[in-house]
């Protein structure tokens, strides 16, 4: 699969750096093509302009600092819209973490989910905890897109849980990555500290 990496941080290549190790073709989108960026070159990346690596990606991560979102909403709308984005991005300056509304404002035609911003990079770098494999839980749209996001989030080796759209769903996780910091940071759990959910196998029958 073709997909797009816009931040180049810890967060955007690590999980950028799983995808690759699962064959998908990964383009970092950055803003300065003249940093320098070895760590990158020497993962087969490609890294080219915003629009340039979200052009022909079926889906985009968003990594970057959650006080850049409104900046890159601004500046890259036409890029971004009608693309499947998946938004990674906390902002912590106080109120939700996501800024969904600003999305759903600035790109009309957009699929955006909200997805690796619960837990820290070390979980996606290493998924598995103790034996267990870890879960991520996600939201966005329920649509047919959520099959590429959840091969997405599986082929970073975590199993996907949905957990509902809108803003609903995007304060939702806003609270698991509240539990997250909770339990890691102010608990003493530390960041090698994930969530899995235990449930009988899910039928179509009404509970
Ligand atoms: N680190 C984690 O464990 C973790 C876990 C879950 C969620 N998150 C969230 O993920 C986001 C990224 O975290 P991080 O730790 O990877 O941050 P980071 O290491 O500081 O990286 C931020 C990246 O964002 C890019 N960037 C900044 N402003 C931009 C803009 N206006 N347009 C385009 N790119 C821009 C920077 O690019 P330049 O190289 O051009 O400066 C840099 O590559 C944050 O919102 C964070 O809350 C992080």
């Amino acid at each position: 699969m073709k997909l797009a990496v816009i931040g180049t941080g810890v967060l955007g290549s690590t999980i950028g750096r799983r995808w690759l190790e699962h064959g998908h073709a990964v383009t970092y989108g950055v803003r300065d093509m003249s940093a320098a960026r070895p760590g990158l070159m020497s993962e087969r990346a490609e890294i080219a302009s915003i629009p340039e690596a979200v052009r022909d990606a079926v889906a985009t991560l968003v990594a970057i600092p959650g006080s850049a979102v409104e900046n890159l909403l601004e500046t890259q709308a036409a890029a971004l819209d009608g693309h499947l984005l998946l938004d990674a991005s906390n902002d912590s300056s106080g109120g939700a973490f996501h800024h969904l509304p600003a999305f759903e404002a600035r790109l009309p035609t957009a699929r955006v989910y909200r997805a690796f911003n619960t837990l820290g990079w070390e979980n996606f770098a290493q998924p598995v905890i103790d034996g267990q494999q870890a879960d991520l839980f996600y939201a966005g749209p329920q649509t047919d897109d959520r099959q590429v996001v959840e091969q997405l989030i599986a082929n970073v080796g975590l199993r996907p849980l949905y957990v509902g759209q809108g803003v609903a769903g995007a304060d939702l996780l806003d609270g698991v990555t509240r539990l997250w910091f909770a339990l890691a940071a102010g608990q003493g759990y530390g960041r090698r500290m994930a969530f899995k959910t235990l449930h009988l196998p899910l039928t179509d029958e009404p509970g």
